[in-house]
């Protein structure tokens, strides 16, 4: 990758090169929340993403010069990506200036992290170009920036997520903590997204403020025993887990036959289901690809009935989150 380039540095045992001047990178969709794990929960897809190219420039600033596949706006402040890469560049101030292409794969408001893709792709590539000055955590705290212009708060569950590659669990976003919860080897993933859009900062206004304290005990055991189940490879501990009884009563009457897809999912045999973020995408964990196919057809049936266009994807866990296509 670095055969033409003259200049190294090391970094944590990484040879990087300083003359690279072009990068394209897959920054890949994420699920959010994952059923009891609201805004501090994610994992990260494979096989669904964003296509980015960055490339430096001579003038000292950012532009995005182009966007293909869904629209979002050109304006460096109003674009997610702008306002994540425009936070690194005014930290590091190099001598020259980036400019952004964008091939949008994710649809905007579609539940599975499609702003996140955005903002973390921009300052995972810069950061490349760079030399490598900051670490995922630095990258995060970054994306989290362009996060907040679409979902109106600073959560980091997606950008987490799509950075770091499989399990995320947010500890904590001031000061930000993220920490990396294994992926069993046989998991994947089942996303169903209808065509609606449903706005993040609108499905959080429709959330009670106050929480009854008997949720509050299901959640965090549900939650806790989740996160055991991913740390022991326990998938009946994880099938038992994959509850919750705080968000989804509010925000599954926002997405059309919610109910039936969660039945008709979990009777092909998925561990669970739930809203992937802030919906309408809908995600299954299953056990093997086989699994995830049959909880695939089984939830193509339900929806082909409805006369709304949808999108399906089976995925594993994408345990390297964004990655390099190629770099020169
Ligand atoms: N956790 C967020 C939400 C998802 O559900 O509102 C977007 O980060």
């Amino acid at each position: 990758m670095y055969e033409n380039n003259e200049i190294f540095r090391i970094k944590n045992n990484l040879v990087i090169s300083l003359k690279m001047n072009e990068i394209k990178i897959f920054s890949p969709a994420t699920v959010a929340n994952v059923a009891c794990g609201f805004d501090v929960l994610g994992f990260c897809l494979d096989n669904v993403g964003d296509e980015m190219v960055i490339r430096k420039t001579d003038k000292k600033e950012i532009n995005i010069t182009k966007i293909e596949g869904f629209h979002v706006p050109f304006e460096i402040q109003k674009n997610v990506a702008g306002v994540s890469a425009l936070a690194m560049y005014d930290v590091i101030k190099p001598d020259y200036g980036f400019e952004i292409e964008i091939y949008k794969n994710i649809k905007p408001g579609s539940g599975i992290g499609s702003s996140a893709a955005s903002a973390a792709g921009s300052v995972f590539g810069m950061n490349e170009l760079l030399g490598r000055p900051f670490n995922k955590t630095e990258l995060t705290q970054f994306a989290i920036k362009g996060e907040a212009l679409a979902n109106d708060c600073e959560v980091a569950d997606n950008v987490a997520a799509a950075l770091f590659g499989g399990f995320t669990l947010v500890k904590s976003v001031t000061p930000l903590e993220v920490l990396q919860i294994p992926s069993p080897q046989q998991l994947y993933a089942t996303i169903i997204h209808p065509q609606i859009e449903i706005k993040t900062s609108e499905a959080r206004a429709i959330l009670p403020k106050d929480i009854k304290l008997k949720d509050a005990i299901t959640q965090w055991a549900n939650f806790g025993s989740l996160i055991h189940s991913l740390h022991t490879n326990n998938y009946e501990l994880l099938r038992k887990s994959l509850h919750d009884v705080i968000i989804e009563p509010y925000r599954s009457k926002l997405i059309p036959h919610y109910n039936e897809l969660k039945k008709e999912a979990i009777n092909a045999g998925a561990l669970g289901s739930g809203i992937s973020g802030s919906g309408p995408s809908v995600f299954s964990l299953s056990k093997g690809i086989e699994n995830a196919n049959a909880v695939r057809d089984a939830i193509k049936k339900v929806y082909s009935k409805t006369g709304i266009a949808f999108d399906i994807h089976v995925s594993r866990i994408n345990k390297e989150g964004v990655k390099v296509i190629y770099s020169h």
